[in-house]
């Protein structure tokens, strides 16, 4: 992967990289869509990244399809799958991780303490591997993204990241391969993270700025649906995500509910 990494470099043509854990879904080939327009040569990695999943998480029964996904990306005229084997990124003497310091310890970070630091390292890796100029990672996963922003930031990586847009089932529940997991009950209960983010939006705009009010409501909104439980609700500032009192500048509400046993996130800036 490097050394055709290198020679299409030398040619001057210009590497967009979509990072994915497989499974791919609609949402994935919106990232696939937007970078096609991008580059000349789009490569698409598929690997279920071990060190991203804590010791009681689901690395084992995470979706695997990869036949399936090649063809989606073939279909979506992608160059190159990049899809190596743990063991090539993970080599027995590994002992070398990327992490950021704050960023990484909020929010998700918070009830998935090595997460981040899983991610940031393989996403350093493949950034080493691909020399992508641009790389795009979608905003469902806003911390992820803005970890990734600070990491490029801070180790100097020459790429350009693109956050793009969340995409969303027809009832409004973000696109996840996740989502599988669920039962016919808990998937009925899936959308109410997304009306609970819509319904802080609409108390913004009645003037409720008073965060520790929005996130009561949120609360009560999401507890009333079968088999939720939420790990957390937070309303903070997008680029630090340092908590808010109030909503007076746009701000980051984030939010992860456990259904079931299956953890899921959203999010959405609220505009006052
Ligand atoms: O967002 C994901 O699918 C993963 O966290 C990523 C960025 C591919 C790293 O494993």
């Amino acid at each position: 992967m490097h050394a055709v990494a290198s020679a299409s470099r030398l040619k001057g043509q210009t590497i967009v990289l979509v990072p994915t854990m497989g499974f791919l879904h609609e949402g994935h080939l919106s990232l696939v869509r937007q970078g096609r327009k991008l580059g000349n040569q789009l490569i698409v990695s598929i690997f279920v990244n071990p060190t991203q999943f804590g010791p009681n998480e689901d690395f084992e029964d995470y979706p695997r399809d990869f036949n399936r996904d090649v063809q989606m990306v073939a279909q979506e005229n992608a160059d190159i799958v990049f899809a190596p084997e743990a063991a090539d990124i993970y080599p027995a003497n590994f002992q070398t991780f990327v992490n950021t310091t704050n960023l990484s310890n909020k929010l998700c970070g918070l009830s998935r303490p090595s997460h981040f630091k899983g991610v940031t390292t393989v996403v350093a890796k493949l950034f080493n591997i691909v020399q992508p100029h641009i790389a795009i990672f979608g905003k469902k996963d806003f911390q992820q993204l803005i970890i990734i922003r600070q990491m490029v930031c801070d180790l100097n990586f020459d790429i350009k990241i693109i956050g793009a847009a969340t995409f969303r089932e027809s009832d409004g529940l973000a696109m996840s391969s996740r989502n599988t997991y669920l039962s016919q009950r808990q998937r009925s209960s899936a959308p109410a993270l997304y009306q609970a983010l819509l319904n802080a939006q609409k108390m913004v705009n009645a003037n409720i700025k008073k965060t520790s009010t929005l996130i009561q409501k949120t609360t009560q909104f999401i507890e009333a649906r079968p088999e939720t439980q939420i790990d957390y609700i937070a309303i903070c500032d997008p680029r630090t995500l340092e908590d808010l009192k109030l909503v007076k500048q746009p701000a980051l509400m984030a939010l992860a509910v456990k259904i079931g046993r299956t953890r899921l996130i959203d999010n959405m800036i609220l505009t006052p």
